[in-house]
């Protein structure tokens, strides 16, 4: 049985006054829900005594080494001292703006692994794609090439998030998604075996709570990446509550 979480992307937004959102959010949350907020890195430190049994703190990328002469990089294990307990790898901002490709996402999940934090692992199709009618054989090719050696549920989640959804207000249907959910557990299942069962599989695009139940009701789906609507307690509640 897995338990839903809903996880919060900050991206480039928030400072310290913020923290008041994430202490909200954290008092709020139902707590039959995880609950995971990854703000910038600059407010892990200060936002992981919030840290509780279903909320967690995380970050949102992690270079593919521990330690080095890496300017402006931050660590997996960086993100652990620091409070950190999760990592989103592969976003498709980071693919996009960063030229991250499957090999380097992989290497990042892994180091994420080997640091002890649960990896948040991005995937999703382009907009072409779609529209070409590849997005299962995109999924597939992405996913295959950016999973670590050793994904259990304890360490794995796995986001969903098409190119296309992700800040334009646009969703897939219920049934788009519980297609590529269901291919993306296939080949979770066909890598890990059993250990695929407990890895929860996330949608992530435009979540907002006026459109959340109807997400949450597809098939496969164990809750939400989110990003807009996770800035304000106000908004993100709600979209917890709709997983409870
Ligand atoms: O990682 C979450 C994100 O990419 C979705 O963003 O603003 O469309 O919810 P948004």
């Amino acid at each position: 049985m897995r338990r839903k979480i809903a996880a919060g992307n900050w991206k480039m937004f928030g400072t310290v006054a913020d923290l008041s959102q994430i202490a909200a959010i954290a008092t709020g949350a139902d707590k039959a829900v995880d609950t995971l907020i990854c703000p910038p890195a600059t407010l892990i430190a200060a936002a992981a005594p919030h840290a509780a049994a279903s909320f967690a703190i995380g970050g949102q990328d992690c270079h593919p080494l521990q330690s080095g002469a890496y300017t402006g990089e931050i660590s997996a294990l960086m993100l652990r001292d620091a409070g950190a307990t999760h990592v989103i790898v592969g976003h498709s901002e980071r693919r996009r703006d960063h030229a991250e490709t499957n090999d380097l996402v992989r290497a990042k999940a892994g180091a994420a692994l080997e640091a002890g934090l649960t990896a948040v692992i991005c995937v999703g199709e382009s907009l072409e794609q779609r529209e070409a009618g590849i997005t299962l054989d995109a999924i597939t090719a992405e996913l295959e090439a950016s999973l670590p050696e050793g994904c259990v549920g304890g360490n794995t989640i796995v986001a969903y998030e098409p190119l296309w959804a992700v800040g334009t207000g646009l969703i897939p249907t219920p049934q788009q998604i519980a297609e590529v959910h269901g291919r993306i557990r296939a080949i979770l299942r066909a890598r890990f075996g059993h250990e695929a069962e407990m890895i929860r599989i996330l949608y992530g695009g435009s979540v907002k709570a006026s459109n959340a139940a109807e997400i949450f009701a597809a098939a496969d789906v164990d809750g939400a990446l989110v990003g807009g609507a996770s800035l304000k307690a106000a908004d993100f509640l709600p979209i917890i509550a709709a997983l409870a």
